[in-house]
């Protein structure tokens, strides 16, 4: 295993927190602690927020993501955000299939594979989540849980698009919780994706998808999960809310 062969991706996922000028003065503190990381950081933002964090970011190292988006291009679908639209505000990232969109918004496997796909046709770089719930991490499922989540979503996607996909694994227990999965917990669900998609598109594949972590990951914690090999990155919501708590994890990312 060599995790040299993968970008480390660091991504804030703010969650329905920060106002468009609330967006800008976080981003600003971030960016000079941030300037000299050795991984990819990105921040994801509130669909209103959009624009002040593209132009708050400009001529930095840190790219801007949205936290869903819809599977048509456009049409009747009130109150909804198409690929395209955020395309062309300059998003490089969005998050697909995060637990609370699945847990509180109806969201689905199947409608996670819908909007992957119309991401990667939008040529944005998705962050897939997958992760168990706490009873069906008990009933020892995880791995087989994980996997179909991931093979699911991925259905249709092709070797070339896959290196626009990364993945994070979320246990959904562990999310907003203050419990963070093991160092040892994470990289075996990480493993388990990894194994998948090895299965699906082959070991180079496999060797080079970026698998993140995320689930109460902090300045304190950070540098023990991204030591695991693979672990290649962090999902962070709380965390990434507090400048200097997100740069002490950029940093342990970048050692
Ligand atoms: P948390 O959220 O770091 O606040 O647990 C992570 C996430 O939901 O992506």
């Amino acid at each position: 295993m060599n995790k040299s062969l993968r970008k480390t991706v660091i991504a804030g996922n703010w969650k329905m927190n920060k106002t468009p000028s609330q967006t800008t003065e976080l981003i600003n503190e971030i960016k000079p602690l941030v300037s000299n990381a050795d991984c990819d950081v990105v921040v994801c933002v509130p669909f209103t927020g959009l624009q002040a964090a593209i132009e708050a970011t400009r001529g930095s190292n840190i790219s801007v993501g949205a936290q869903n988006c819809h599977w048509e291009k456009s049409g009747a679908f009130t109150g909804e955000i198409s690929a395209e639209m955020l395309k062309e505000v300059g998003v490089k990232y969005v998050i697909i299939g995060h637990s609370e969109r699945r847990t509180y918004f109806g969201d689905t496997d199947v409608t996670v594979a819908k909007r992957t796909r119309a991401a990667l046709d939008a040529g944005l770089t998705v962050i897939l989540c997958v992760g168990e719930y706490l009873e069906q991490r008990e009933q020892g499922i995880t791995n087989e849980l994980v996997a179909i989540q991931t093979k699911i979503a991925l259905q249709g996607v092709t070797q070339e698009e896959l290196k626009r996909i990364i993945i994070a694994y979320e246990p959904v227990w562990a999310i907003g919780t203050g419990r963070t999965a093991t160092a040892r917990q994470a990289d075996e669900a990480c493993s388990a994706i990894r194994s998948t998609i090895e299965s699906l598109y082959g070991k180079a594949a496999a060797d080079g998808i970026t698998i993140q972590y995320g689930g109460s990951m902090n300045a304190a914690n950070a540098a023990e999960l991204l030591a695991m090999p693979n672990v290649d990155g962090g999902l962070i919501g709380g965390a990434s809310l507090k400048a200097r708590d997100f740069a002490a994890i950029v940093d342990a990312a970048s050692k």
